[in-house]
């Protein structure tokens, strides 16, 4: 029997302000994303921007469903519209902002882990990291050099 150990990086920022201008330009699509979303069930509002290789940033929200599981969270929704429009294109770096109506969310907010997944799948497609910002609706700002770093042990095409 041997131990392995598992380690992963975060950055985190005091607050949106620390930003370097490129993230904090894409953070604040994420957010105002976030006021778009439709979450009438859980009053969670999620936003996400994706900055493109080719200058474009994309947006999603969550969009919840009366049958609570045909719903689809933010980074999902961004991600699969990037990659349906875009099949080509990398995708450099994406902001997250989650708040909800019933109590402030302060601390960083990361992807489910469903989304983790989705997200992996376009990280070893393009074969070059997607840097990840996170956060709640205010506060500090958690970053990741990679989604790899948020998805230890990934399930992956190698497998297959
Ligand atoms: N949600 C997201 O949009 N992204 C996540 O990574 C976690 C959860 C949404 C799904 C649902 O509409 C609401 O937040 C509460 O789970």
């Amino acid at each position: 029997m041997k131990e392995i150990k598992i380690e992963s990086t975060l950055y985190v920022f005091d607050n949106v302000n620390e930003l370097p201008n490129e993230a904090l330009s894409l953070m604040q699509k994420a957010i105002e994303a976030r006021g778009k979303a439709y979450a009438p069930y859980s009053k969670f509002y999620v936003g996400a921007a994706l900055l493109l290789d080719n200058g474009q940033v994309i947006t999603g929200n969550n969009q919840e469903n009366a049958s609570y599981p045909s719903g689809l969270c933010a980074e999902r929704t961004a991600i699969y519209y990037a990659g349906s429009q875009f099949p080509d294109s990398k995708i450099i770096r994406m902001a997250i902002s989650a708040g909800s109506k019933r109590n402030q969310t302060t601390k960083p907010i990361p992807p489910c882990g469903a989304c983790r997944q989705a997200i992996a799948e376009y990280e070893i497609k393009q074969e070059s990291p997607i840097e990840i910002y996170f956060m709640g609706e205010t506060g500090a700002v958690a970053k990741s050099n990679s989604l790899a770093n948020l998805l230890p042990l990934v399930f992956d095409k190698s497998v297959l």
